[in-house]
C-alpha cells in the first residue's frame, strides 16, 4: 500500500503447558500493538513531551500475521541460545525467513522477556523470542509488560536499532536525534529526567529502546525511522521484505 513496507509475521509458539499454548487472540493482540506503535496510532503517542515532539516519529511499517506454528514441547525454558529455532533441539526452523517476520513464543527463563537477531545475520536463526508471559496484551500478558511492548521492543532490534543508552555509560545508540542516556531506565521515570551525560540533556526515557515499564514507552524518534528505513530500502539488508 503506498510503497509501504508490509511484514507478514509467523509465530512459533513452543509449549509444555497449557498456558503457554497461547490464545489466538493474545497473538493478534502483539500484531495489534506493532500495528498502533509503528503507525504513531498508539492511544499514548499524545503523551510524548513537548521537547521532543519535533522528533518523535510515525515509523510506517505495517505487520499482518500470517500463520501460527504451535509445537508441544517437554523443555521448562528455552535460554537464550536460539534452541528454539532449531528441529534438531525440540524447536521450530524459521519459515520463509527471508520475507517474513518470525516469532518465537516460548518460556525463555532468567527474567529474559524477549531478544532479537540484528540485521545481517544467519537466516536459520533471524527473527525475535518473546516469553509468552510478556506477548501481547491480553491472555497469559503479565504487569508491568502486558502493553505489548516487549514485542516492538524487540522489532525494533530486528530493524537495527540499538538501546538508547548505548549498552554502555553515557554510549551512543548511533542516532543523532535520541539524548545520551547515562544508563538504562526501569519502571516509569518521573519526567524530565536529566542524563548525567556530556551537557545533562533531557533522556527520552519514554523511546521504545529504554528498558523501562511498558506502559513508560511510547515513541520511535525520526532518527531511528531513518535507520529502519534504510534496512528495507533498495540495496537495504532486509531489501527482500520489500513486497
Ligand atoms: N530485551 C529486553 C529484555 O529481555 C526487553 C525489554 C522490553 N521492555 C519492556 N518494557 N517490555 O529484558
Ligand atoms: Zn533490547
Ligand atoms: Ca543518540
Amino acid at each position: 500500500v503506498n510503497g509501504q513496507i508490509q511484514i507478514p509475521v509467523v509465530v512459533n509458539v513452543l509449549y509444555r503447558t497449557a498456558a503457554e499454548n497461547i490464545s489466538l487472540a493474545q497473538i493478534q493482540s502483539q500484531i495489534d500493538v506493532l500495528n498502533k506503535d509503528f503507525n504513531a496510532t498508539n492511544t499514548d503517542y499524545n503523551q510524548v513531551p513537548a521537547l521532543f515532539s519535533g522528533v518523535k516519529a510515525n515509523v510506517g511499517i505495517s505487520f499482518v500475521l500470517d500463520q501460527v506454528i504451535r509445537k508441544s514441547t517437554n523443555k521448562t525454558s528455552w535460554g537464550t541460545r536460539d534452541d528454539m529455532k532449531k528441529t534438531n533441539r525440540g524447536g521450530l526452523a524459521p519459515t520463509s525467513p527471508t520475507t517474513k517476520l518470525n516469532l518465537w513464543v516460548c518460556t525463555i527463563g532468567g527474567g529474559i522477556l524477549g531478544y532479537a537477531q540484528f540485521p545481517g545475520g544467519s537466516s536459520a536463526t533471524d527473527g525475535v523470542v518473546i516469553d509468552s508471559k510478556y506477548l501481547g496484551t491480553t491472555g497469559t500478558a503479565t504487569a508491568p509488560f502486558n502493553l505489548g511492548r516487549t514485542g516492538t521492543h524487540e522489532v525494533g532490534h530486528w530493524m537495527n536499532l540499538r538501546h538508547i543508552w548505548g549498552d554502555a555509560t553515557c554510549g551512543s545508540d548511533l542516532v543523532a536525534d535520541t539524548p545520551t542516556h547515562n544508563a538504562a531506565n526501569y519502571g516509569v521515570p518521573t519526567y524530565p529526567h536529566l542524563s548525567t551525560c556530556s551537557g545533562t540533556p533531557v533522556e527520552m526515557t519514554m523511546n521504545y529502546m529504554d528498558y523501562t515499564d511498558d506502559r513508560g514507552m511510547y515513541m520511535f524518534s525520526l532518527g531511528q525511522k531513518a535507520r529502519m528505513d534504510a534496512i528495507f530500502a533498495v540495496g537495504g539488508v532486509r531489501a527482500s521484505f520489500r513486497n
